[in-house]
């Protein structure tokens, strides 16, 4: 199986994100996949100019050369696209947008209509191909990612790809600060790896291995004590933003 894993964090390796991904490559590398790892940031990725030349002009072929040109190559042969973001304004960020953007010289642009949707034609190419997301967000809920969700369950669809499953971390932001500050976080990062092993030898991941990725790990009010002694460190008392601060703005 070869697995294109794409990691859209702005902060990459160091980001919170990456904790979930590195687990999950070591599983599906356990497993035997053969996978490539790419940090969509350090990319020389331009922006896709939405004439479609690649559509009528050049079918297939994109009006840039940079990175993103071989890389979405190389994504049409993947039998797996792990699609690793975190949350940005409910959706994913603008480096894994860019990314995907270019993906659209994939598709034809006529239309065919499945499960009473329109959809572009799907290439013979996608049977049987999954895309997998890894996303953590700022907030406590898990509902943080349900435009996030739809957005890249509606990606596969148009991609004719199988949409695998996601590996969700909630109050994700926490997840370093909590690793450092010696809180156990090894359920969510095994359950990663897990997932990612799973994938690989069955095709699937176990659901109660993706509910173990988002476990709560602390309470709700728990979380916001500990996020904001950790912001008021950070940021001292700042009249309007630091809760019970009464400082006068000068
Ligand atoms: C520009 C920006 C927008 C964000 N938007 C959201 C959001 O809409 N919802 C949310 O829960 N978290 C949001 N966050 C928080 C991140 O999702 C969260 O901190 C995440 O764990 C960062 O992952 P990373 O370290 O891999 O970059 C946002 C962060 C940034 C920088």
């Amino acid at each position: 199986m070869k697995i294109i894993a794409i990691d859209g964090s702005p902060h990459s390796e160091q980001g919170n994100t990456a904790l979930l991904l590195e687990q999950f490559i070591a599983g599906a590398l356990e497993a035997g996949a053969f996978v490539e790892r790419v940090s969509a940031g350090t990319l020389h990725a331009e922006t896709c100019c939405g004439k479609m030349v690649c559509w009528y002009r050049t079918p297939g072929v994109c009006i840039h050369r940079d990175d993103v040109t071989g890389l979405v190559d190389r994504m049409a042969l993947a039998d797996v696209w792990v699609l690793s973001t975190p949350v940005h304004l409910g959706g994913m960020t603008q480096q894994m947008v860019r990314v995907m953007e270019r993906t659209v010289r994939l598709l034809s642009p006529c239309f065919e209509i499945h499960d009473s949707r329109t959809r572009h034609v799907a290439s013979r190419h996608t049977v049987e191909k999954a895309v997998v997301l890894i996303s953590t967000c700022g907030y406590y809920e898990e509902i943080a990612f349900d435009p996030l969700v739809s957005q890249v369950k509606d990606l596969s669809r148009s991609h004719h790809r199988r949409f695998a499953g996601a590996l969700l971390r909630p109050h994700g932001l926490a997840l370093r600060f909590m690793q450092a500050n010696g809180l156990d976080v090894r359920g969510v990062l095994d359950a990663a790896r897990q997932a990612g092993s799973e994938l690989v030898k069955n095709g699937t991941m176990n659901e109660r291995t993706l509910q173990s990725v988002g476990q709560p790990l602390v309470s709700q009010e728990e979380f916001v004590w500990m996020m904001n002694s950790a912001f008021e460190r950070r940021m001292g008392c700042q009249a309007d933003r630091t809760p019970g601060c009464s400082q006068e703005v000068m």
